[in-house]
């Protein structure tokens, strides 16, 4: 029997119990909508640009291996343990293994966490939205760079006008997720992720037609060690976690529809390894404009939408391209922001509220929280609360948003779950959820030893 039979028999056998995922081909393409999104396409070209390229990738692919997959495997096995939020999945997983009940804790940090992110997520996702109108109006054509700075500066300086993209975002995710589990989510990861996909082959079927794509693949390939620095290794380490969109209640989630009898520990290394190759695929995708255009690899966030609109706007079919290459970027964070908004919604709903009220109060909140992100962009761009402590001079609130969910609360998170999963929960429960074998040791190993230490060396480094 396939797997995907298994899953299907398993949950029409689970009925009349919660709604699961209809197979495991939808757990995989609902959590690898999560898994990839802004972080793949707009971060990690990025950010290997500032730390040098192919060594960086190697070291990111050696975090996502060695830390990252354990990790998923585990939110992944508590949610579908606990078969709630992540907050009451924790609750209720606390209680079956005797523990204490402030385990819940990761619950909420993790929620806290989703529901921060997506505040400011909404708000840069936003962002794509004019610029698919200005691709598909020509707008970028024959644009220099400062023109394009100026075309950013614009829209970041306007705070109706980033408020307006941020709410259709927001209502975009919202409307998804009103439809619940498989009316919701399901159905619209079964559009997305494959629109998605083909829109990427496109990107890099165009990124081989130019000149420097060989460029691109040395760029990403070829490692040179002596550009690795400590801190590049942290950055490799913290995007891992972003990139999977682990410590922030997704994953456990998403895990809680999962229906008994798929592997875990299979479908957690598919979903990994399709996240890995989407970001690998935008690097191939964006480096050879990159480069064939004499752009600076290293420019940092504005590199999608400062630095390439100028390489669109010069190539021929540019337009198209950059339209194609925008609605991608809208798709990639538009599932993203569905996972974040589950792990609040499904914990309003056990609150007692519907699910159309759960999702668009979830959604409001986080949206009204999100107009703090568009504010410190331009009018409270000199607001910067934490400047009596040296490490937090000059940072507006989307700053410290950003350090906090990505520096404080997700290694906090994941710490936490690998020391509950590793040390307090009981082996054999594990084992119940992924199946005894060597394959359960190596992971609980992992999960015992070198994922704490990761994480330690990650969070006092950077805090
Ligand atoms: N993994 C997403 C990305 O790479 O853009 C971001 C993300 C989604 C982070 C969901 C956290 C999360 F819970």
């Amino acid at each position: 029997m396939s797997s995907t039979t298994i899953a299907s028999s398993a949950s029409r056998s689970a009925a009349p119990g919660p709604a699961l995922w209809s197979s495991r081909l939808a757990f995989i393409l609902a959590a690898a909508g999560s898994a990839v999104g802004l972080g793949n396409i707009w971060k990690f070209p990025y950010i290997t640009g500032e730390n040098g390229g192919g060594a960086f990738v190697l070291v990111y692919l050696a975090c996502i291996a060695v830390i990252g997959i354990p990790v998923m495997i585990a939110e992944v096995m508590l949610g579908r343990r606990g078969r709630h939020s992540p907050i009451n999945s924790m609750r209720e997983i606390a209680r079956q293994e005797g523990v204490s009940r402030h385990w819940k804790a990761i619950g909420w940090l993790a929620t806290l966490a989703a529901f921060l992110i997506l505040s400011f997520y909404s708000v840069i996702a936003g962002w794509t939205i004019p610029y698919i109108f200005h691709a598909l109006q020509g707008n970028l054509v024959g644009m220099d760079g400062a023109q394009a700075g100026e075309m950013f500066g614009q829209l970041l300086a306007s705070p109706f006008e980033l408020t307006l993209w941020h709410s259709l975002f927001m209502v975009l995710a919202v409307m998804v997720s009103v439809g619940g589990v498989r009316h919701g989510l399901e159905r619209a990861v079964t559009w997305l992720m494959p629109a998605l996909l083909l829109l990427l082959v496109m990107l890099v079927g165009f990124g081989m037609s130019t000149d420097h794509f060989g460029t691109a693949l040395r760029f990403l390939f070829e490692p040179d060690f002596s550009s690795l620095t400590a801190a590049a290794v942290l950055v490799a380490l913290g995007h891992a976690f972003f990139t999977l969109s682990l410590a922030s209640g997704s994953m456990m989630a998403y895990g809680a529809y999962l229906p008994k009898g798929v592997s875990i520990v299979r479908t957690s290394m598919l979903v990994a390894v399709m996240d890995t190759a989407v970001a690998l695929m935008a690097g191939l995708a964006i480096f050879p404009i990159v480069f064939a255009n004499d752009l600076e690899p290293g420019a940092g966030p504005g590199l999608i939408f400062n630095t390439l609109p100028v390489a669109f706007g010069q190539m021929p079919g540019g337009s198209f391209f950059a339209t194609l290459f925008f609605v991608l970027l809208l798709f990639a964070a538009w599932t993203s922001a569905l996972s974040m908004l589950e792990a609040v919604v499904k914990w309003l709903e056990e609150q007692g509220m519907a699910r159309r009220k759960a999702a668009i109060s979830g959604g409001l909140a986080a949206w009204l929280v999100g107009l703090t992100t568009v504010l410190s962009l331009n009018v409270w761009s000199d607001f910067t609360p934490l400047d009596s402590f040296e490490r937090f001079e000059g940072k507006t609130l989307f700053d410290l948003y950003d350090f906090l969910t990505a520096n404080v609360m997700m290694p906090l998170v994941a710490l936490l779950t690998a020391v509950f999963v590793g040390w307090v929960m009981k082996k054999s429960s594990s084992e119940e959820e992924l199946g005894a074998g060597s394959m359960h040791r190596v992971w609980l190993f992992v999960l015992r030893y070198l994922t704490p230490v990761g994480l330690v060396v990650l969070f006092f480094y950077n805090v």
